[in-house]
């Protein structure tokens, strides 16, 4: 029998990521899945409760999205939030209509009921609401769990058929106890047992990976990054030696990277590491390129060539281990909805057609922070566990315009500035990337008592959850000081540093 699951069905709500995050949070398993899924399909996973998502939709627009109606006979806990009540309501034959004044932001709920859903929540909590519908009356045997000013059926229930809904969005940490609210729909109500935890989903994996692999040998390439360097090691745990990892230096890492990446990967994780310094090549091929996508392109070609020849050295290899993340995998696939398909991701898929590899995904119903605390479980040294993400491409996506001697020097040298005054500003746990990005605007400055024409420097820093989408951080003036005068005092040619001011989106987090 597959793990307990609670299944978020997808409506294109902003939060909807959010929701499995805090049902995974209570230690139970949850998977976003797309609204278009069968009742068949949810008991065949082991559905224990089904959460219907919020989304943009009406319940009453032309297409507004609808899932199969049986959904709500499978006498499965099922709890609508948002857009996930009212069409559950409208599915049961209540109504819904458009509220006078929308609700939006925190607002005061009043419970009514403590029995279940609301066990261990106050009688007054602030929740946080968004919404522009409302459910006029209610089906059949439903009742009134919650209220707010303006919403009367801010949460409701039919115990009886296991069915609830609420208004506002209790995932959002906005909502007082929101968590508690989750809980309850997640433990006491649909009855499942908190055991999705870091020892378990190791014990899972390594098992998973034993039974796949069998006596097979196993290829991996590893970056030292957190999530490729967690791969690895659960591999490891599996197979033993018959993991060989291939470590390729593509001339795009960041300022003592290689060795510090060695001495983790050899020495303190005792990994079966082949390490190839290829920067030459891939810098000769990157020569005049000047396109985003090109450079991207050529550094994934000569990454899979240069791979595909180190391995062929190292013996025969059926399986390949790679570190896609749910996020990935969801972002690829897809699950119908819109928010789901913000960018077309790089990693997922990036292994040629011609290769015969078997591929091996150990992480791929897993988010960021769940991965950060496998691999603080497994014992990966802390400049792994808690490092920003890294894309594959290196310093390759941050160099606007052709990768030359010169802007890799500025970039590599003012990103380790970067992140040094983060890091001992006590900052850098609390950003999600921290990097410098330089392309071809010169502006003139003055040094020494010479005017001078020098690089612009823009340093990137950017809180997010999951890089899917990210705000811009608003640090002091004197960290942004510190910063812009360490950048144009300790590296040559640079006269200017701007600071990057715009979220995702509508900008990427990377430039290029
Ligand atoms: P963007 O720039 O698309 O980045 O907002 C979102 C997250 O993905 C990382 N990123 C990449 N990772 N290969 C990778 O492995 C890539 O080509 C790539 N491009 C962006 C980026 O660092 C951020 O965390």
């Amino acid at each position: 029998m597959p793990r307990e699951l609670i299944a978020v069905l997808d409506f294109g709500g902003q939060y909807s990521h959010l929701i499995t995050r805090r049902i995974r949070e209570c230690e139970v398993y949850s998977e976003l899945l797309p609204y278009t899924i069968s009742p068949d399909e949810l008991l065949k996973l082991n559905a224990k409760g089904i959460v219907l998502s919020g989304g943009p939709a009406s319940v009453y627009d032309e297409h507004a999205p609808k899932c199969d109606p049986k959904i709500l006979q499978l006498g499965v806990p099922v709890l609508g939030i948002c857009y996930g009540l009212q069409l559950m309501v409208e599915m049961l034959g209540g109504k819904v209509k458009a509220t006078k004044r929308h609700e939006y932001g925190k607002t005061p709920l009043e419970i009514k009921d403590h029995s279940d859903l609301f066990k261990e929540i106050g009688n007054k909590i602030v929740s946080w609401m968004s919404h522009g519908d409302f459910a006029e009356t209610l089906p059949q045997s439903f009742e009134t769990i919650a209220s707010s000013e303006n919403c009367a059926t801010a949460a409701i229930r039919d115990a009886s058929r296991h069915l609830y809904g609420v208004q506002f969005h209790p995932e959002v940490a906005h909502t007082q106890n929101g968590i508690q609210i989750i809980r309850n729909f997640v433990t006491r109500i649909s009855g499942c047992s908190p055991a999705w935890n870091p020892q378990s989903i190791i014990e899972t994996a390594v098992q998973q990976i034993r039974s796949e692999v069998g006596e097979g040998r196993v290829l991996s390439a590893v970056s030292g990054g957190v999530d490729s360097t967690t791969t690895a090691v659960l591999v490891q745990k599996a197979v033993g030696q018959r993991l060989q990892c291939i470590f390729v230096n593509h001339g795009l890492l960041r300022k003592h990277e290689a060795e510090t990446v060695l001495k983790a990967l050899k020495d303190d994780l005792r990994l079966n590491l082949h390490y190839v310094d290829a920067s030459k090549r891939f810098l000769e091929r990157l020569k005049g390129v000047i396109d985003p996508e090109e450079k991207r392109r050529i550094i994934g070609e000569e990454f899979i060539r240069v791979f595909d020849e180190e391995s062929k050295k190292l013996g025969t290899f059926r399986w390949l281990a790679q570190g896609t993340l749910y996020p990935d995998v969801i972002e690829s696939a897809g699950t119908g909805s819109p928010a789901s398909r913000i960018k077309t991701h790089h990693n997922v898929g990036g292994i040629p057609a011609w290769s015969e590899f078997k591929i091996i995904e150990p992480l791929k119903f897993l988010y960021k922070d769940e991965v950060r605390r496998i691999a603080k479980e497994l014992g990966l040294p802390e400049s792994i566990v808690g490092t920003h993400p890294f894309p594959g491409p290196g310093l390759g996506v941050r160099i606007i315009g052709e990768v030359t001697d010169g802007k890799l020097r500025i970039c590599r040298e003012a990103s380790a500035i970067v992140e040094d005054v983060m890091e001992r500003r006590g900052l850098y746990d609390e950003m999600w990337q921290t990097f410098a990005i330089v392309g071809d605007d010169m502006a003139v400055g003055v040094v020494g008592d010479q005017r001078e024409l020098g690089h612009i420097v823009t340093v990137r820093l950017v809180k997010s959850l999951d890089g899917m989408t990210a705000d811009w951080a608003r640090v002091t003036e004197d960290v942004l000081e510190e910063i812009s005068n360490r950048i144009t005092g300790e590296v040559e040619g640079v006269t200017w540093v701007s600071y990057a001011v715009t979220s995702k989106p509508p900008s990427t987090i990377e430039p290029c």
